[in-house]
């Protein structure tokens, strides 16, 4: 920036050498030395002392350069526009042919002493100070350009879709309003030149008056508003898209297989992502808690909601995985979520509709325990083989229609009692070497059926748990689905401008 000066100041002082050269003439010499005889750079220029001095104020906006949301300053490529009348520097354009104008070094002359109220500048007065042009009636015209910084309430509630409004105050530091009257005219935009992060919305202006304590003269200022859009399309691509892409992950938890053991790591990686992208906010966000940005509301609930599910999957895996030695479900939560809840979310447990072949166990099984039941009861049948036999063909008859294996372990059971029984034909043998056998095989039966009992209750018990983990799962799923996506339409859609910087940024 130094350089820059430095190269605008040798070209002002080439330009105005080149000058001076060209219009070197007599004519000039004498102006100069006439208007500079009984001139005073201190005293105001006007014919009489107690008028004002009215200057007319203008600048126009070059370039929006920063817009610092942290520091909360706003710098500008801005040049001013100062138009004022001076008595003591007129003369007759007739008497000096070919001179229209004058030019000198605002140290030189009177100039008035504007200043930017808010700035945020090292050295306060940013301006560079050029030349002050002057035609014969007296009209100076000074254009000071300059990299003005100014302080500037960064509301950033709205960040990305935020409309930000800077104000740069320009007034005399000392004069009054009676001395020097200060009058504004419209800023000037024609060598504006667009900047990618922001849109220029407006530049309204207005002149107020203040009143102090101290005296009755008012004390005038102009005060330029830079109304400007941020553009979205940047922000929209880097920080809210990936946002909403990873939220939609989460919900992906849900869909996951409990028994892939990668519920929660899937979560938790959202839930870490989520966080490297909340802190490039953090990064570019003012520490205030004055407003939470939009962003940061988003980015929060989106949080909030993959934490949420990740507790939700600790319960989905907790029911999962239900340890069937830890009881059956309390009876509540078995009809609140396997019977209302699989019902709302039309969740068949798997082999509900169709019969299961434990349910035919049921009736042998029962004829079974009553053939033991009679065995063990009724003594007069006692010792009689044929019962047993009944039984056991019974049980036969029922491992064709059973599950392989237990058609196997009954088929085995069968052999097994061929071995050790005699066949039933031969009655006399089976009463002969019966009791202690037959006692015998009767607790092998009675165990067996008891283990396969409990087997099949364990069984069931735990697919009651996994069925209830799984309508966990499907409840959580439609939830959170429908709480990410109001959310991020509740959130995002209330940036009072979101529909236009969609439209804008997005769709041009
Ligand atoms: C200067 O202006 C004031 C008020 O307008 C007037 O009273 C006074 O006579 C003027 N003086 C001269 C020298 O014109
Ligand atoms: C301006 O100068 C010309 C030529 O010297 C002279 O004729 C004219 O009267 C002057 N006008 C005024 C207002 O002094
Ligand atoms: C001096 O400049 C002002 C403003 O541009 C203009 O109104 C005035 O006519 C000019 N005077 C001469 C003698 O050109």
């Amino acid at each position: 920036m130094e350089a820059r000066t430095g190269n605008f100041a040798f070209y002002l002082i080439f330009t105005a050498c080149l000058l001076n050269v060209s219009l070197q003439g007599e004519h000039q010499r004498r102006l100069y030395q006439e208007l500079m005889k009984n001139y005073n750079s201190l005293e105001r220029p006007v014919f009489n002392d107690s008028h004002s001095l009215t200057v007319y104020f203008s600048f126009s906006l070059m370039q929006i350069m920063d817009v610092d949301e942290k520091n909360q300053v706003f710098t500008a490529n801005i040049w001013l526009q100062l138009y004022w009348q001076d008595y003591y520097l007129q003369w007759n354009a007739s008497a000096y042919p070919g001179v229209s104008s004058v030019r000198f070094p605002d140290s030189l002359i009177w100039k008035p002493d504007i200043l930017m109220y808010n700035s945020a500048d090292e050295r306060f007065d940013a301006t560079f100070h050029t030349n002050v042009l002057i035609n014969s009636s007296g009209h100076c015209q000074y254009l000071p350009p300059g990299i003005f910084k100014s302080t500037c309430y960064i509301d950033v509630r709205w960040f990305p879709f935020d409309v930000q409004r800077c104000d740069l105050k320009f007034g005399s530091w000392t004069y009054g309003g009676w001395s020097l009257d200060l009058q504004m005219l419209e800023a000037d935009l024609t060598g504006y030149i667009p900047n990618g992060e922001w849109d220029l919305v407006e530049v309204p202006g207005r002149r107020n008056e203040k009143f102090y304590d101290c005296c009755k003269e008012p004390y005038p200022d102009v005060t330029f508003t830079v109304v400007m859009r941020r553009r979205t399309l940047y922000y929209g691509l880097n920080l809210l898209i990936p946002c909403v892409l990873i939220s939609t992950l989460a919900l992906l938890v849900f869909l996951l297989p409990a028994d892939s053991g990668e519920k929660i790591s899937l979560g938790i990686t959202v839930l870490l992502s989520l966080t490297v992208f909340m802190l490039l906010v953090a990064e570019i966000m003012p520490a205030t808690s004055d407003s939470v940005p939009l962003i940061a509301q988003y980015f929060a609930t989106t949080m909030v909601i993959v934490g949420l599910s990740v507790i939700a999957t600790v319960l989905v895996l907790q029911y999962h995985h239900h340890d069937p030695d830890g009881g059956k479900m309390p009876k509540w939560t078995r009809v609140v979520l396997l019977n209302w809840c699989a019902w709302f979310m039309r969740m068949k447990r798997p082999g509900e509709d169709r019969v299961r072949p434990a349910c035919h166990n049921k009736r042998p099984r029962g004829s079974i325990s009553s053939v033991e039941l009679n065995a063990s009861t009724g003594p007069p049948q006692y010792a009689n083989g044929n019962m047993l036999y009944i039984g056991f063909r019974r049980m036969e008859s029922v491992s064709h229609t059973n599950t392989p294996d237990s058609g196997v372990i009954c088929g085995r059971l069968l052999a097994a009692g061929e071995e050790d029984l005699p066949l039933p034909g031969s009655q006399s043998s089976a009463t002969a070497s019966g009791d202690p056998d037959l006692a015998k095989i009767l607790e092998e039966v009675r165990y067996i059926a008891r283990r396969f009992r409990e087997h099949d209750e364990e069984e069931s018990v735990c697919n009651e748990w996994k069925f209830a983990a799984s309508v966990i799962d499907r409840l959580c799923l439609m939830a959170f689905s429908v709480f990410t996506i109001l959310c991020t339409i509740g959130i995002l859609m209330s940036a009072p401008n979101f529909v236009e910087a969609i439209s804008k940024d997005f769709f041009t």
